[in-house]
């Protein structure tokens, strides 16, 4: 299995240009099966998780494409009610490609999603969803069958935010008959652009980054050409990394306002930054100031960020107080950096207490999630000595080619293939 060698205490300098956003992809993936004409996704990630879906929907006799950085796909047809099992069981985000199919075939098929093991993944929000607006639903085992002949537009209020929820409920809702209302609808940055672009296509959706969206179903939607944001996460983890190890690193093809809560945090820490328009420039920060932070659904802090921001408070001087209030598991890899010489307390599932500064010294970890991962690399980038980091499938999942980018920055990490 490949893993990542980092030798720790390199300053990096210089360039790195931000991804498309992956958490749109997969969305801007699932939504092009609800039309039978050609879609054309351009800044698109090619990452683990982007490849899963992909090969999910080619399972689904749907035509794609793959090129320099974009991808086109038409889904003239769909041969299948089915979801692969396997592939299912590697990508939450397959969730939303029942939506479309829904819309356009009447029926599917799934397990129970995987994805990463960040605390509990429930469904209950989608299922309720899809069964207001007509759906039936029966059990087979552990595998789930939802079927409408066609699906009707319903008054839907999420008990609770769900980004991947409001999105596919806005999908499903596209083409149903009749008007959809959303309440207490997610606000995230992917969710208007995904808007915008489908009423470009003929959709007639109002109100998306706001808490309330409606959708008023069409007969069919058109193809297009959708450029896919900037990678908000991506942005977030490249400047905690210019203030861990940073010279002066400056982020490319990204858009600050996307990552305002994190700025603030920043900047309260004593970290100097300067924003530019697509652009962010970071430098290392000499010395830094514990805060604490909770996270939020957007705007506010991302729950996300809270792996690297959590790094950097171990290089802060005093206690901060870390809540991830969104999910349960999100805090577990702060064993790796306390195996790593941090000193972090775990209050409960969901807070914990660093204390900083605290020097890190390379060790052989593993990758528990992607975004711990990508913070055990950035870990490893600070720590004095040799770190290795296994299980870097979870790192792919989200940042293409991150090694290679990070090189570019003066960091000493190597991907070795090791066969074992
Ligand atoms: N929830 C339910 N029932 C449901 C769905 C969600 O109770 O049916 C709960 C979850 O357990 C959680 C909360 O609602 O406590 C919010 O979860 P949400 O549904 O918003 O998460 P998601 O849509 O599955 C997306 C991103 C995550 C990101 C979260 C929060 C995608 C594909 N994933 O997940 O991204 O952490 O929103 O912002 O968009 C990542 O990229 O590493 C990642 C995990």
């Amino acid at each position: 299995m490949p893993y990542f060698e980092i030798i720790g205490g390199k300053k990096l300098n210089g360039e790195i240009e931000v991804k498309g956003a992956k958490n749109a992809a997969l969305k801007a993936v699932a939504v092009a099966l609800l039309s039978r004409e050609k879609w054309t996704i351009t800044n698109f990630p090619f990452i683990e998780d982007t490849n899963r879906i992909l090969e999910m929907v080619e399972d689904l006799g749907v035509k794609v494409v793959r090129g320099d950085n974009q991808v086109e796909i038409q889904a003239k047809s769909i041969k299948k009610n089915s979801l692969d099992k396997n592939l299912t069981k590697k990508l939450r985000a397959s969730i939303i490609l029942a939506g479309p199919m829904l819309a356009r075939t009447g029926k599917v098929e799934m397990y129970h999603p995987g994805g990463c093991v960040i605390g509990k993944r429930p469904i209950d929000m989608f299922l309720d969803g899809f069964q207001k607006m007509g759906a039936k639903f029966s059990r087979r085992g552990d595998e789930f069958i939802l079927s409408a002949g066609k699906l009707s537009g319903a008054n839907i209020f999420f008990p609770k935010i769900s980004v991947t929820g409001t999105e596919t409920m806005m999908m499903a809702a596209v083409l149903a008959r009749g008007e959809t209302i959303l309440e207490n609808a997610a606000m995230e940055p992917e969710i208007p652009t995904l808007a915008d672009f489908l009423n470009k296509c003929g959709a007639k959706i109002s109100g998306a980054g706001t808490p309330t969206i409606r959708i008023k179903g069409v007969k069919n939607i058109g193809g297009g050409k959708l450029e896919l944001i900037p990678d908000r996460i991506e942005t977030g983890t490249f400047a905690i990394l210019g203030a861990l190890a940073g010279g002066k690193i400056k982020i490319k093809k990204c858009n600050p306002d996307h990552i305002r809560s994190l700025l603030i945090k920043m900047e309260k820490a004593g970290v100097k930054f300067e924003e530019r328009e697509n652009e962010l420039i970071v430098w290392g920060a000499k010395k830094m100031k514990a805060v604490d932070i909770s996270t939020h659904e957007y705007p506010g802090f991302a729950t996300d960020l809270q792996p690297p921001f959590t790094l950097l408070m171990t290089q802060a001087k005093g206690t901060s107080l870390i809540h991830d209030s969104i999910f349960d598991g999100r805090l577990m890899f702060t064993d790796a950096l306390n195996l790593m010489g941090a000193n972090i307390i775990m209050n409960d599932p969901h807070r914990v207490t660093v204390n900083g500064p605290a020097k890190l010294h390379g060790r052989k970890i593993a990758s528990p999630d992607l975004r711990a991962g990508i913070t055990l690399v950035l870990a490893g980038l600070i720590a004095e000595g040799k770190t290795r980091i296994e299980n870097i499938y979870q790192i792919d999942r989200g940042y293409e080619k991150i090694e290679e980018r990070l090189q570019k920055l003066g960091a000493d990490i190597k991907r070795i293939n090791s066969k074992s």
